[in-house]
């Protein structure tokens, strides 16, 4: 439990203000609820969660506290069971299909941290942030061996992706700055933004020349930095309080921006950085995140909806369907793997892992695993450099996972 204590002082004075104690419906256990849970996330995620038994409601909470530490624990699972009990409200519609896949999982060891991202590096090893906890932290799939990086108090590091030369690039979203973490020595460099604007880094890739292109989603920006001069570039979005969100690289080189705040997809020159709007239909259309096909298709998701689609930059078709669960599905993370697009549905719980074939215009979906409950949320998804996995999370339950298909099962 190194570093909770930190974790927890530092939390509460950077998190965004949430609903208050008299929200919660009166008694007993009320105020141990408000004094062990709502210190990192305040009670909405308690009114927004699909509800529990007792023993559901433990078996949640074991992923985010250590219950042998906790004042008492019955007395809260039993509160929470009679307030806030199971039900159906956000139950989605799932959708059978031929494609079977494994799920493999792995947990940190610092309970809440917000684990989340994770990537493969070149070599093989897998990284994920937990971005409360001010931590990044090493996999080594093979073995299960994990080593945790202290990142600096505060820098709250959003997203974490590879360079190929093997540096871990991190967005500092609570300390506006972008940071390298270098695996061998342990070393970090922190690259602070040229606007106090640009206050919020929030994802980020690596192109193949070094340069880091990442979103600064409250800003209203996206950035360039130079890793060999740590000059840092900034341009600001066409349309006021865009969010700039999710961020991908076509292999033309063109960067692709989602826009979680208005209806907008954004292309960047690498070069001039200069921005072409791509508007989608529907004011109340957003996107968080997005991914480009083999083909140069930009597949998207429109959480606002709760579809996905894609624009064809050589054509300007643009395409949508409604995702299995509906409006309130919330689609959030995407990746182009094994020749479809794949999404969640993070409205849903539980949180539905979705495969889309573009040729069948077919769906197919799985409830992300978290045993007898179900927690949320994946955020982000990436492949493998080899591209035969998928790697996903669950922002919740502390769980980093490893997608594959099963190709026995395929040719059956
Ligand atoms: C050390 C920090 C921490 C503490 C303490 C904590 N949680 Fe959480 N909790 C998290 C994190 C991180 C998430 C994921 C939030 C996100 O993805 O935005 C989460 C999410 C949740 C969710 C949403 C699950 C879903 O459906 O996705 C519920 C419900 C919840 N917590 C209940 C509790 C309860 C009840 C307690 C007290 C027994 C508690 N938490 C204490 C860190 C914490």
């Amino acid at each position: 439990m190194r570093g909770f204590l930190r974790t927890m002082t530092t939390t509460l004075m950077l998190m965004p203000v949430q609903l208050s104690a008299q929200d919660l419906p009166p008694g007993e256990g009320r105020d141990l609820v408000m004094s062990t849970c709502a210190g990192c996330h305040g009670t909405r995620n308690i009114y927004q969660s699909l509800g529990y038994t007792a023993a559901g409601w433990k078996t949640l909470a074991s992923t985010m506290v250590d219950l042998d530490g906790a004042p008492d624990m019955d007395v809260i699972a039993a509160y929470l069971a009679a307030h806030f009990p199971p039900n159906d409200a956000r139950a989605p519609v799932r959708v059978d299909g031929p494609v079977q896949i494994t799920f493999e999982s792995w947990s940190g060891p610092i309970l809440g941290q917000r684990a989340r991202d994770p990537v493969e590096a070149p070599d093989g090893l897998i990284w994920w942030t937990g971005q409360w906890a001010d931590l990044v932290t090493r996999l080594d799939p093979e073995t299960g061996e994990m080593r945790e990086f202290d990142l600096p108090a505060g820098a709250r590091a959003h997203t974490v992706t590879a360079a190929e030369d093997g540096m871990i690039w991190y967005t500092g979203n609570g300390n506006g700055t972008m940071g390298r973490l270098d695996p061998e020595t342990g070393e970090i460099t922190e690259y602070p933004m040229p606007d106090p604007a640009a206050g919020d880094p929030h994802s980020a890739i690596v192109a193949p020349d070094g340069r880091v292109y990442f979103t600064v989603q409250r800003g209203n920006m996206v950035g360039r930095l130079n890793p060999v001069s740590g000059v840092v570039d900034l341009v600001t979005m066409p349309v006021q309080r865009a969010r700039p969100y999710g961020i991908k690289q076509a292999r033309d080189g063109t960067i692709w921006v989602g826009a979680n705040g208005s209806n907008h997809l954004f292309s960047l020159d690498p070069e001039t950085l200069e921005i072409t709007s791509h508007e989608i239909p529907d004011a109340d259309s957003h996107v968080r995140r997005l991914d480009i096909a083999p083909d140069g298709k930009v597949w998207y998701v429109n959480s606002g909806r709760g579809r996905i689609g894609y624009l064809d930059p050589e054509t300007d078709e643009l395409r949508e369907w409604p995702s299995p669960s509906g409006p309130n599905s919330h689609p959030y993370a995407i990746a182009w793997f094994d020749n479809a697009v794949w999404y969640n549905e993070s409205g849903m719980r539980p949180d539905m892992l979705v495969r889309f074939d573009p040729i069948a215009e077919s769906f197919q979906s799985w409830p992300i695993p978290s045993g007898d409950i179900h927690a949320g949320i994946l955020r982000h998804m990436r492949v493998t450099r080899d591209r035969s996995a998928l790697l996903i999370h669950q922002s919740a339950t502390n769980t980093i996972m490893r997608v594959r298909l099963r190709r026995d099962a395929l040719s059956d």
